[in-house]
């Protein structure tokens, strides 16, 4: 028997998500962000859902690109940890992969490595984040270099990526912007700053390019922020359903090391997901699941492929009713800041046990 536990994902809702952020940006050409397997929501169908609208797909690492390339993905690509090797950058070249360059030894293994074509440049620099990226009196020479090397396209993009835009108070976007302005003014080159937070946010920094993510999968990024966002629609919902369910009497506690110990006679849930699924272990009490379209709290720990819920408050819970653990009706932030981490770390956790179901592809 097989459990009904799967994501779905509403291929719609991230179309719509792309479109919105676009709007935000009249101006900018967005570069979908799909790294981490579309953040959980499966790269090759999240690439195939938006190739007639994104002009381009962003992931972090070559294996990622070569992935969505063997998958038949046609659409460019970027590398936004570039590469480590005179082979990946061969590969890069031959299959059309953009590179960013964070370093000098990227930019060495540029120059010094033959190539079958030239290849699109993303240079990074650093603004304040301290993460990746060339010290921004670097770029001058970096570009020099760049513009002199038969192995680099003409249409350099000059990049950065910022700290604190989830953060609309903090005065870092702002250094972080000027410093970048700075940087390359007068060097005619594209620009790219922005992520979710910078689109939605810090018009300021959209430029040339574009680099939404969380965003894309429907959900706000700004810390804090536990509401579903209005003009975002969540693509993923996580659910399974109710394989158990039992009335306990005051004082019975539930699961291991009875976390959770009834005031009076309780009804308790058991709901096939665990964090072998990737509902996270963390979860206290209270954390809400959406039961037959109520909210209850998770009561006990979270087991590997259980949990169990307080469903005394919900009418007539029974075997085989569906629950939501994220997604349309739960937004996977209030989850995330229920269990002290983020919706992106919920969203990419989600386990290969979990199927994947697709509408509208
Ligand atoms: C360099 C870079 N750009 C863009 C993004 C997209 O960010 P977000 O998912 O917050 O939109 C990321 C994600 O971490 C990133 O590392």
């Amino acid at each position: 028997m097989s459990r009904q536990c799967e994501a779905l994902i509403d291929l719609d809702a991230i179309r719509a998500n792309f479109k919105f952020a676009c709007g935000l940006a009249a101006e900018s050409q967005s570069i979908a962000v799909i790294k981490a397997n579309a953040y959980g929501h499966g790269a090759v169908e999240v690439a195939h859902a938006l190739t007639a609208s994104a002009p381009a797909f962003a992931v972090a690492i070559i294996d990622e690109a070569s992935a969505l390339r063997d998958a038949g993905i046609n659409a460019p690509l970027l590398v936004m940890e570039g590469v480590g090797s005179g082979y990946e950058l061969q590969y890069a070249a031959r299959q059309n992969i953009a590179i960013v360059i964070h370093s000098d030894e990227q930019l060495h293994l540029l120059e010094r490595t033959k190539l079958p074509a030239r290849v699109a440049v993303w240079v990074k620099i650093d603004t304040g984040m301290h993460r990746l990226g060339l010290a921004p009196e670097r770029l001058q020479d970096a570009i020099k270099r760049l513009r002199a090397s038969d192995n680099c396209d003409p249409s350099i993009v000059v990049c950065t990526h910022l700290a604190c835009a989830d953060h609309p108070d903090s005065l870092r976007t702002d250094q972080q912007l000027k410093v970048f302005d700075n940087c390359v003014a007068g060097l005619g080159v594209l620009q790219s700053i922005s992520n979710s937070a910078g689109i939605m946010a810090f018009p300021r920094s959209h430029r040339h390019w574009n680099r939404p993510g969380y965003m894309l999968y429907g959900n706000t990024p700004f810390a804090g922020d536990v509401r579903q966002a209005s003009d975002l629609m969540p693509v993923m919902t996580l659910q399974s359903e109710v394989i158990a369910v039992r009335d306990i009497a005051a004082a019975d506690s539930v699961g291991y090391c009875g976390r959770w110990t009834a005031g009076s006679p309780a009804t308790i849930a058991t709901v096939a997901i665990g964090y072998a699924d990737g509902y996270p272990r963390h979860a206290p009490n209270g954390t809400p699941i959406l039961i037959n379209g109520h909210i209850a709290p998770l009561v006990g720990t979270v087991s590997m492929d259980m949990i169990t819920v307080d469903v005394t408050a919900v009418p007539g819970v029974k075997v085989g009713d569906p629950v939501v653990l994220w997604g349309k009706g739960l937004s996977v932030n209030e989850i995330a800041h229920a269990a002290g981490t983020i919706g992106y770390e919920l969203l990419t956790s989600v386990t290969n046990r979990v199927p994947r179901r697709y509408l509208h592809q």
